[in-house]
């Protein structure tokens, strides 16, 4: 649990929290309950200090003061040291692009990539998602077993993810891989250097299919970034790549962590999955809601460009916060009875796609996805057993919040073909 400690006489309200711990995946609603009430505005001194906002306006202000705070990351060109970035600690001197840069870089990539990822680019792209979900769930129908993460919701996202950027969908799990241990291990986890190490052959093929792109480009992401400009400059290599590394990181976890909760929750609620059968009309509001209560990014960070007062909280600059989406998405003076899921939720003024500029530009194919993917488990093997004992959670759930084994058991049935 969240536990004061003895008081830094600089920082307000300190207490012991590591957003990585074992104990704070197992219990962090009533962590997160505990502090919005007794210690709103947190000071952790894990990993080099940071402060944690917990309320819902707090967490809103904080991510929409663009001129106070950054998420941008800087790597000193002389020792290495990795700083700033949206992950606290730092996560690898590769930047997540447009997500750890500010303006005016921001402006230029953000606005290159909305284009892909608008809402009709997104409709366009649901018949091929549905084909995929209903070949992958071919694959097991007959068996009457499926572990929903390695089987499903993480190949699902990684197909999709392959198409937008135009790489050959056998590639999927050599990217997909890596960035998912990234995120789910510890720094100081057994592979996490090993991940960190596999993520070069991503690199290596986007140079690859890069320049093949520029000899011959196609209607593809690879292809956009290639030849195209932002600021009226073509991109360079490394800011391919970090574009790239941010695609990839953003399309195959986030989607696969909240797919995989509601599977779990519906597992365990079968009144809720009743209910989404016979109304299937309710599946985007209640995709709200899981968005809401699972809150998949769980808490980035940002960090103070100068000295910043905020309504009465000072930071100095330089310092670090971490934004708990998951704890605002509960908190009481926004959300009736935080706790609980209600499918039917509405209006539901959750953050869980985030807030202020860098808002998720992939939310519409994170809907589509999830919707894709729920509908074709309900209707194919609607009475699935989850096996509780098989259940393995992220070792860290400070980035995503999500699983690495969800087995279930359902009656067999017939292939589609
Ligand atoms: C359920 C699925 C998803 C959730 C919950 C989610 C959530 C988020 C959140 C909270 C942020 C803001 C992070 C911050 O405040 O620092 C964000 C940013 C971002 N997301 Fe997503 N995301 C999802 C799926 C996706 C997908 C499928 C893609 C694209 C393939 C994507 C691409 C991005 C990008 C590029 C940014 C950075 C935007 C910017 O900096 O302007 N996300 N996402």
């Amino acid at each position: 649990m969240a536990s004061r400690t003895i008081p830094d006489a600089s920082k307000q309200c300190p207490v012991t929290f590591d957003h990585h711990s074992r104990d704070h995946a197992d219990n962090y609603p009533k962590i997160y309950a505990e502090l919005r009430e007794t210690c709103p505005r947190a000071w952790s001194a894990s990993y080099g200090g940071h402060w944690i906002a917990t309320r819902y306006q707090d967490v809103l202000a904080i991510a929409q003061a663009k001129d106070s705070f950054t998420s941008d990351k800087t790597v000193d060109p002389v020792t290495g040291e990795v700083r700033g970035g949206n992950t606290i600690p730092s996560l690898s001197p590769y930047r997540l692009l447009p997500n750890e840069s500010d303006s005016p870089e921001w402006e230029g990539i953000r606005t290159f990539l909305n284009r892909r990822f608008s809402p009709k680019t997104v409709e366009a792209r649901r018949i091929q998602t549905r084909t995929w979900v209903n070949e992958l769930i071919d694959r097991v129908i007959e068996t009457g077993h499926i572990d929903f993460l390695e089987d499903f919701t993480n190949p699902l996202p990684g197909y999709v993810t392959m198409e937008i950027f135009g790489f050959p969908l056998s590639d999927w799990n050599r990217f997909a891989d890596p960035a998912h241990r990234l995120i789910y291990l510890r720094q100081d986890d057994e592979g996490f250097a090993e991940a960190f190490a596999n993520l070069d052959y991503f690199r290596q093929r986007v140079d690859e299919e890069i320049e093949d792109r520029r000899r011959s480009p196609r209607d593809d992401m690879l292809s956009m970034l290639a030849n195209g400009e932002v600021d009226g400059a073509p991109l360079d290599r490394k800011r391919i790549q970090e574009i790239s590394w941010q695609i990839l990181a953003g399309g195959v976890d986030t989607t696969t962590a909240l797919t995989a909760n509601t599977l779990v929750h519906l597992g365990r609620h079968p009144e809720h999955r009743q209910r989404l059968i016979d109304e299937p009309e309710l599946l985007p509001i209640a995709c709200e809601e899981f968005v809401r209560y699972f809150s998949p990014v769980h808490g980035p960070a940002r960090n103070a460009k100068a000295d910043v007062d905020l309504d009465g909280w000072h930071f100095d600059k330089g310092d670090r916060v971490t934004l708990a989406y998951s704890s605002a998405n509960r908190d009481p003076e926004v959300f009736e009875d935080p706790e609980e899921v209600k499918l039917d939720r509405f209006p539901n003024r959750h953050i869980g796609f985030g807030a202020g500029m860098h808002r998720c530009v992939g939310n519409n194919l994170a809907r589509m996805m999830f919707q894709e993917m729920i509908t074709g488990v309900l209707s194919r093997m609607p009475e699935y057993r989850i096996i509780e004992e098989g259940l393995r959670r992220y070792n860290s759930i400070g980035n995503i919040n999500g699983w690495i084994h969800v087995p279930a058991e359902f009656t067999p049935g017939r292939k589609l073909g």
